[in-house]
């Protein structure tokens, strides 16, 4: 599935006009990362992403002015700090409140159409769990913070964390990261790093770390 590392260019000519100049929200993730992942979404004919993890919805925001599905679910544990703005202004956008692990598998049976899953929390082993309960029901999964950089930072809150090995093992996917993808997408991200990270060497560090893995109704090899 080497072609989920790129986006088309008309896609991406999309993605330029709608999105561009969405100011970067502190922790989220990566416009090339959401290039991509949306892009991903149009080609295999999603209809609703379901979003776990939204805080600030930078993700939320720029996934619904792209406009590749029809409706996004967005969930978060608590009320966070920008919903009433999503509210008003992405109507494309339906807030959730609550564990979303306790959702997943029955929502996705409920909900009518392709659906697309992105894990941006929980992290981890729960986000693992959570793809698992639903594999066979969404198209694809993408989630968040699986660099090999932040694996080799060791030990992380008393824990090694081993997410990427443990999500190599564990299922078929690919990686937005390395050389090519950073000289073809990295310029997107200029607005992120500047607002988020000390260098660029930091942002290297600490992005590019979106895993993607094909679910029961993916279609095509
Ligand atoms: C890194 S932030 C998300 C950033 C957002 N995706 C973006 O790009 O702007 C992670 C969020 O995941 C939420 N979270 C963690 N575990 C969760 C769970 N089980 N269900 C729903 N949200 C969860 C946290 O509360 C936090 O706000």
């Amino acid at each position: 599935m080497q072609y989920c590392l790129m986006a088309p260019d008309e896609l991406e000519m999309i993605f330029l006009r709608q999105t561009y100049g969405v100011p970067h929200q502190h922790g989220g993730m990566l416009p090339s990362e959401l290039l991509v992942f949306g892009s991903l979404c149009w080609i295999q004919e999603v209809d609703v992403i379901y979003e776990s993890g939204r805080r600030f919805g930078y993700s939320t925001e720029v996934l619904s002015r792209f406009s590749v599905t029809k409706d996004i679910y967005s969930w978060d544990l608590t009320e966070q700090p920008r919903d009433k703005w999503l509210e008003k202004n992405c109507p494309n956008v339906i807030l959730g409140i609550g564990d979303s692990t306790k959702y997943v598998g029955q929502d996705m049976v409920s909900i009518s159409g392709r659906v697309a899953l992105l894990i941006d929390g929980p992290k981890g082993p729960p986000a693992f769990e959570m793809f698992d309960k639903c594999k066979d029901e969404v198209v694809v999964c993408a989630i968040h913070d699986l660099s090999r950089r932040s694996e080799k930072k060791g030990v992380s809150g008393g824990q090694e964390n081993m997410s990427r090995t443990t999500a190599e093992k564990r299922f078929n996917g690919c990686y937005l990261e390395g050389e090519d993808f950073v000289a073809r997408y990295g310029y997107l991200d200029e607005s992120a790093w500047r607002r988020d990270y000390n260098s660029r060497e930091d942002m290297t560090r600490y992005g590019f770390s979106l895993g993607i893995f094909p679910g029961g109704k993916w279609r095509g090899a």
